[in-house]
């Protein structure tokens, strides 16, 4: 049986791959662990901590306050932020900054940062010395509950996102929740849309108790503990069985076949964050299974509610400064990656818990659709 926790003990989520296997660590001032937890994976092992200029600014000496003692080099790498920096120029300079540290394969990497900077860095330690082990220390809410678990690592090519990448899983992530403290609302609200899709995909009960306790989730305290740790409990339920995305990983992309497209309308710019287009994207699936019958248009407007409520758009004309036509929409949803031989693959679903994955969806019933929402 396990022990009862002591107050600040953190919750150990483990992602089951094997001799892959990992922890996540989630609990306030957790950063503060890392030194201790490094020292026992990786011992004598040297440290590159690569971070963005704004999550540098507030955490990077904290990160290297935890890991001096016990690491024999620590050197740091400072990118600047925004999407942008998952370019191949960027992915560049990363790999030879870490060549130039002299970080060899029995070092770490640590990814200090949101979505991008753990996807780029993942990257780089994917190839550089064709695989270096790397920790993720995220600092998003959309971080600690999506991007950095499960081993996704890429850079955007300019004809869609995360296009370039590897498979390649992190030997450690350390969710810090009181990192969360310093992000704008804004920016914690769109992680919130990662979430909720939890609920939405396949738990109701956690979208029923989402829906009763998103103000303690925003509000940070154990609510936001246990609203990170069931969403990182989900998705290593769902990598630990479908690592490679030839199944049941799929689900995770709820929302993102339309989010991606409107995330590329909108030019992957602040217009629109990626859990905002998200948010909208699973509004637009959970409204496209009613019209098909797949579910009561009450249990549509149940979830489409829900994301209203904590303030996230919902609705295409939410987008600010509006969307291009339905031509360019539908290119941009044929370019999604999930597009398989031609046929449009969607997440859709049969109530709020209860996602599947829909191959061979009519590109013409999604067309119809969207013509609508444009109206
Ligand atoms: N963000 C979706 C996945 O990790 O599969």
């Amino acid at each position: 049986m396990t022990a009862p926790l002591r107050a600040g003990d953190p919750i150990v989520v483990d992602v089951a791959l094997g001799d892959r296997s990992y922890d996540i660590v989630i609990g306030r001032g957790q950063l503060a662990s890392l030194g201790a937890r490094v020292a026992t994976l990786r011992p004598g092992a040297k440290l590159a901590i690569v971070s963005d200029e704004n999550v540098a600014t507030r955490h990077l000496d904290a990160a290297v306050a935890a890991v001096k003692a016990s690491a024999p080099q620590v050197s740091t790498v400072v990118l600047p932020p925004g999407e942008s920096t998952k370019s191949f120029t960027h992915l560049a300079s990363l790999c030879d900054e870490l060549i130039s540290q002299r970080i060899e394969r029995s070092d770490l990497v640590v990814a200090l940062g949101g979505g991008v900077i753990g996807d780029l860095t993942g990257f780089a330690a994917a190839i550089v010395r064709r695989g270096l082990d790397y920790v993720q220390v995220p600092t998003s809410l959309l971080a600690q509950v999506d991007s950095s678990v499960g081993g996704k690592t890429a850079i955007d090519s300019p004809q869609g996102k995360n296009l370039i990448g590897a498979f390649h899983q992190p030997v450690l992530v350390i969710a810090d929740t009181a990192l969360l403290d310093t992000l704008p609302a804004r920016e914690f609200r769109a992680g919130y849309a990662e979430v909720a899709k939890y609920g939405l995909l396949g738990d109701a009960a956690f979208f029923a108790w989402l829906e009763a306790n998103w103000k303690d989730v925003f509000a940070g305290g154990p609510a936001r503990e246990h609203a990170i740790a069931t969403s990182c409990r989900a998705k290593a339920a769902i990598v630990a069985r479908d690592e490679r995305e030839t199944g049941d990983r799929m689900l995770l992309n709820l929302g993102h076949t339309f989010g991606h497209a409107l995330e590329a309308d909108a030019g992957y710019s602040d217009r629109l964050l990626h859990g905002e287009a998200i948010a909208i994207g699973m509004a637009l699936a959970f409204e496209f299974s009613a019209r098909r019958g797949l579910l009561p248009t009450a249990e549509a407007e149940r979830a489409v509610s829900h994301l209203a409520t904590v303030g996230l758009p919902t609705r295409i004309s939410d987008v600010p400064g509006g969307v291009s036509d339905i031509d360019r929409l539908m290119t941009l949803i044929a370019q999604d990656k999930k597009v398989a031989r031609s046929k449009l693959t969607f997440i859709l679903a049969r109530g709020v818990g209860n996602a599947f994955i829909a191959k061979d969806v009519d590109a013409a019933d999604v067309r119809a659709f969207l013509a609508e929402k444009l109206a």
